[in-house]
């Protein structure tokens, strides 16, 4: 089983971002801590990171017949992408969308997610922990 996990705008500023809400632990430490996720559930693993959304995109797109899971956390574009929603649906590959935060309990606009409507599951407000449990629903479904 192969696993995708995508991280969009700024999640690799993380340990410098708004630590108060991201927390002080770096990009770098959410990579190791998702390909020792992976170890342990003996599942390949892909990480992909980017700013922009078309890259984002093709990211997806590229998943197609070749990724059996993908876990999102599509930043800021959460609240804003058509198109990522566009090429979730294109692959129709089991997705999971993750948010360090709980984006439920924060701006009104962050209630908002395009993606979600692609994704079997949302699980937010967990930090790193929140890509665990993605991963692990996954492998179990
Ligand atoms: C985020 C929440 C988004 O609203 C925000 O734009 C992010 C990070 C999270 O992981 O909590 O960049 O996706």
């Amino acid at each position: 089983m192969k696993l995708l996990v995508i991280n969009g705008p700024n999640l690799n500023m993380l340990g410098i971002r708004e630590k108060n809400l991201y927390g002080a632990r770096d990009f770098s430490a959410l990579c190791d801590f998702i390909r020792k996720t992976a170890e342990d559930l003996n599942v390949e693993v892909e990480l992909y990171q980017s700013n922009h959304e078309g890259d984002l995109v093709d990211c997806i797109q590229s998943a197609y017949q070749r990724i059996d899971g993908i876990v999102i956390n599509p930043g800021a574009y959460t609240h804003t992408s058509v198109a990522l929603l566009d090429a979730l649906k294109a692959v129709s590959i089991p997705a999971c969308e993750v948010h360090l935060t709980d984006v439920n309990a924060r701006e009104e606009f962050r209630k908002i997610s395009y993606v979600r409507l692609a994704c079997e599951k949302t699980f937010a407000g967990y930090g790193f922990d929140g890509y665990k449990m993605a991963m692990e629903y996954l492998v179990k479904r």
